[in-house]
């Protein structure tokens, strides 16, 4: 992890949010590489999930919305998780992560269980500060997740009655949404309504880098269908976004389904797909299946008194549509390509560091040098090239160093193939093409590069 953490900041992929301020913990900002990286998993997502299909319809809600609304879904009243505090080193835990570090399993209990079983570890005189060692740790209680904020209120308090939530998770805009959407572009059950957007969530712990923030992007999509049809869907979905994976270059072996036991008391089914992050020590989930039945429209429509119900012409059934929904965190799959690309190779005694990104998602397809800095006719020709190139590809110029030293930059932000102007290219009209994973080196003619890039790289379809 500190590899990653390093490399993503020395290049430019994640800085610390507001490091001259001495930074603000959990928070994370990207920068230019990064910023194209998270662009590039955002357009897979949106291409097989929105664009490749006829049944999903997209969406951009706002992070405020009504307050009632989380009130409706159940966060406001019980999206907490059980905090513990050690009064030595100020550390703040999650307890039923403590518990689990002592092979207990506390997950979804009540605060009453997780607090009898600390008490029993410190009766036993084992309970301990996981990282300072100290035995004075407090007892357990319910931390709300939700992020507040005193947005339009006429007053600075955050009381009750003014306080409004930044959303902890997309879908409550798909659900407020429902009606309009199915008033204005009228589609048939079942379909599908997808967004990317930012969540927030107030997380006790957030040590794993970009795997656990509080602010957050989120792409998820909300299947709404009639109940009879769940099952099928259910297996449908986990089967689509399964194959996803594959086809953004995860290997079959880096993921699993871990099924979830216990349940929400409205889901019916919940998966998750677990990714064996080398860098945070064994897997960790990256995205969720649901089936939640028709617990948000129902909600929704009790609480504000509006007609979420679906009326089918064919059987003349009014219901209110059930749904399966996918939901993944953007930040963690940005970490699990960076964490999948990542490779040291050992070339002539020295180790080359490399991003090994699948080239839909690498942040930059092309880099053009000119051979050397101080020749000028070598620096136009390679301009040319380049604006030529970055008409259709994401390209970079660099001329900084020697090309030893631009290789390697490359090669750490996972750049496929870099070309190099040299003199023979004045006379011949040629350049060298060098792919980032044999290293090996290829005298391309430069009517040819286009085409010749077109059919190397391999973009999604
Ligand atoms: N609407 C369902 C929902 O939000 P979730 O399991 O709480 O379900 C879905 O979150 C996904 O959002 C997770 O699988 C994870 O990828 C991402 N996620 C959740 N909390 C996160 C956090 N604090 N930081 C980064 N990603 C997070």
């Amino acid at each position: 992890m500190e590899q990653l953490v390093s490399l993503c900041k020395r290049r430019g992929f994640v800085f610390p949010s507001s490091e001259i301020y001495g930074g603000f913990a959990a928070i994370y900002d990207y920068g230019h590489y990064g910023a194209l990286l998270k662009n590039n998993i955002r357009d897979a997502w949106w291409k097989h999930m929105v664009q490749w299909r006829e049944d999903i319809l997209g969406l951009d809600s706002a992070i405020f919305m009504h307050p009632t609304t989380w009130v409706a879904s159940g966060h406001v009243g019980s999206f907490d998780d059980p905090q513990i505090d050690c009064r030595t080193c100020k550390n703040r835990f999650r307890a039923d992560h403590v518990l689990e570090s002592y092979g207990i399993e506390a997950d979804k209990v009540p605060i009453e269980t997780i607090n009898a079983e600390l008490e029993r570890l410190r009766h036993e005189k084992k309970l301990v500060c996981q990282v300072c060692g100290s035995k004075d740790l407090t007892s357990a209680k319910q931390f709300s997740l939700m992020v507040k904020s005193n947005l339009g209120s006429p007053t600075n308090e955050l009381s009750e009655e003014n306080v409004v939530y930044l959303r902890p998770e997309t879908c409550g805009g798909i659900y407020l949404q429902y009606k309009n959407t199915m008033d204005a572009l009228h589609p048939k059950l079942p379909f599908g309504m997808a967004q990317i957007g930012k969540a927030f969530r107030n997380e006790i712990v957030a040590r794993q880098f970009v795997f656990r923030t509080r602010e957050f992007e989120q792409m998820e999509m909300q299947y709404f269908h009639h109940p009879s049809m769940t099952k099928a869907l259910y297996e449908n979905w986990r089967a689509t976004r399964w194959e996803w994976y594959k086809a953004i270059g995860v290997p079959e072996q880096k993921i699993r389904w871990h099924k979830h036991e216990k349940l929400a008391h409205y889901a019916s089914e919940a998966h998750d797909i677990e990714y064996n992050f080398a860098s945070l020590g064994g897997f960790k989930e990256i995205e969720g299946v649901h089936a939640r039945g028709d617990w948000d429209l129902a909600q929704h429509a009790k609480f504000s008194g509006a007609d979420l119900s679906y009326f089918e012409e064919t059987t003349k059934e009014r219901f209110v549509p059930h749904i399966v929904e996918t939901s993944v965190g953007l930040n963690r799959l940005f970490l699990m390509c960076i964490d999948l690309a990542y490779t040291e190779e050992d070339v002539d005694g020295e180790t080359r560091v490399v991003l090994k990104f699948p080239h839909a998602l690498a942040p930059v397809k092309v880099a053009v040098f000119p051979l050397l800095k101080n020749k000028p006719e070598l620096v136009v020709q390679a301009r040319n090239v380049y604006v030529d190139l970055r008409k259709q590809f994401l390209c970079e110029f660099d001329d900084h160093g020697n090309i030893g030293k631009r290789y390697r930059r490359q090669d750490e932000i996972g750049t496929p193939f870099c070309i190099t102007v040299d003199f023979d290219t004045l006379t011949d009209q040629t350049v060298t093409v060098r792919d980032r994973d044999t290293m090996k080196q290829e005298r391309i003619a430069l009517s040819e590069l286009i085409s010749y890039l077109n059919q190397k790289l391999c973009l999604l379809s």
